[in-house]
């Protein structure tokens, strides 16, 4: 049994004031990291496990501790089912059990996402589940719609599930997705069996868990408009 949790709270009644200027302004200007070499050498593991094996991609980013990705790898047996997280503690907590078509990766998502984009390497599925919030309206820009990162998961492709405990963060992302031409479903989710530990912690805690549930449409770039030229898919759209 783990301990009840709280449920983010925050100074931000509704939707953020800045949220639109600040999803256009990201997608009209990409911001482009300078690539950090612990991220270089996660992407230098995946790049090995797809030439050892050629398969689509499912990402499971801020996957934490990898319970979310194994359950991942039995849904999508046929798929590479790639778990990222920052934080090597949590990673190395992976169940025993984890499916060969498993792979957890030590990397910031933004630096990553921002790799696979540039390389074309885009993603069947990607699962976003309870990212950190970041409740305080002043770190809108800490959220994954409201920080450069955003453009390059676009890029990325796929059917896209982002949960989280906080409606208005899960609503906000819709909004963002909406804004970049990939409008989605928000909708409360009673999973029957928790996806991962978090998931646990927050229907224990009695927590309303949200979803966002949409598809990226490959065929489009987000407000530019231009087709995704040259673009050679490593995973079916
Ligand atoms: C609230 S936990 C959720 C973990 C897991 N998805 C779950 O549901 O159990 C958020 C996770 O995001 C990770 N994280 C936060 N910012 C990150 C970033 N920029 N890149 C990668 N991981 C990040 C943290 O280390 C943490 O494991």
């Amino acid at each position: 049994m783990h301990a009840l949790s709280r449920q983010p709270t925050s100074n931000q009644e509704h939707m953020h004031p800045k949220l639109a200027a600040t999803v256009r302004r990201h997608l009209e200007a990409p911001s482009r990291k300078p690539v950090a070499s612990h991220n270089a050498a996660a992407l230098e593991l995946l790049l090995q496990a797809l030439a050892d094996q050629p398969r689509p991609l499912v990402l499971d980013s801020f996957c934490g501790t990898g319970h979310s990705t194994a359950a991942l790898a039995q849904q999508h047996p046929g798929h590479l089912v790639v778990g990222i997280d920052k934080s090597g503690h949590r990673l190395a907590k992976q169940p025993d059990d984890s499916p060969e078509n498993t792979l957890l990766l030590h990397a910031e998502c933004e630096g990553l996402w921002q790799m696979l984009a540039e390389r074309d390497i885009a993603a069947d599925y990607h699962y976003l589940l309870y990212p950190n919030p970041w409740p305080k309206a002043k770190h809108l820009q800490r959220r994954v719609h409201g920080c450069g990162g955003f453009f390059w998961l676009l890029q990325l492709g796929g059917r896209i599930e982002l949960r989280s405990n906080w409606q208005a963060y899960v609503e906000e992302f819709g909004v963002a997705m909406h804004l970049a031409a990939h409008p989605g479903g928000v909708s409360r989710v009673m999973p029957v069996t928790p996806l991962s530990l978090f998931e646990l912690k927050y229907m224990e805690s009695g927590h309303e868990l949200w979803a966002f549930t949409g598809a990226i449409n490959a065929s489009t770039q987000a407000l530019s408009g231009q087709p995704l030229a040259g673009r050679t898919w490593l995973a079916t759209p």
